[in-house]
């Protein structure tokens, strides 16, 4: 299973030291064959000891240049982030990213052979249309995308389901993740959405999940560790 954590905009370098130093003590006792992937705030990207990867919310697509507020490869280099979360619903709609932009930030990211956890999702108008509405959306979200990228994970993140505490339910999650393999050719495919102690056990083990991508509840090294554990 494959567990990642997005701190957000939470977190800062000092806590992000603290957290990790915490979660690595616990994590002792997880599966090997588990993988753990922390996404923390761009003032904490840096080298930690432990058994998780790092990775970077968002980077702009240049090595460095004149792009007022961003950090590139150059910046991610100096901590040996080869690993960044591309089309969070966040970005999407809070930052405008269309995507057009998407798709050129992953391919920018391709070519340096990151490996990228895509997150694709629907809002909630379209999930109250019918299963052929998320499907017909959830796919366009693959226009200009590589599926076929060996260094690909997908996140299904649900928009109505990110920090309401409401998660998708089973039946959702396991229909519209079917789907979704079909289409990413069995691709590993996370599921995000108010995932939490209290249902990470329920989550896991419906076909087709192969691990959950945490905001909120991830804030908490003893939550996330729990839910790694579990
Ligand atoms: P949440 O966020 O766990 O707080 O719902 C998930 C995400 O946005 O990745």
């Amino acid at each position: 299973m494959i567990f990642a954590a997005n701190f957000k905009t939470n977190h800062t370098r000092k806590s992000t030291e603290l957290y990790i130093h915490d979660l690595h003590v616990k994590l002792r006792a997880k599966n090997p064959e588990d993988t753990v992937y922390i996404f923390p705030p761009s003032t904490a990207l840096d080298h930690y000891e432990g058994d998780f990867t790092i990775g970077t919310q968002n980077a702009y697509p240049a090595h460095n240049g004149a792009y007022t507020g961003e950090i590139g490869l150059e910046q991610l280099d100096e901590f040996d982030i080869k690993t960044i979360l591309i089309g969070h619903s966040e970005r999407r709609e809070y930052m405008d990213e269309t995507q057009e932009k998407v798709a050129e930030k992953f391919s920018f990211f391709q070519a340096e052979g990151y490996e990228i956890i895509y997150c694709i999702g629907e809002p909630l108008e379209i999930r109250e249309k019918g299963f052929e509405a998320v499907m017909q959306y959830l796919l366009s979200q693959f226009d200009g995308i590589d599926i076929g990228y060996e260094k690909l994970i997908v996140a299904y993140e649900p928009i109505w389901a990110i920090g309401t505490g409401r998660s998708a339910t089973v039946e959702e999650i396991s229909d519209t993740h079917r789907a979704l393999k079909k289409a990413i050719s069995d691709k590993p495919l996370l599921y995000g959405g108010s995932v939490k102690p209290a249902n990470i056990k329920e989550i896991i083990s419906i076909a087709g999940v192969d691990g959950v991508l945490v905001g909120s509840a991830s804030l908490d090294a003893g939550s996330f560790s729990e839910m790694v554990l579990a």
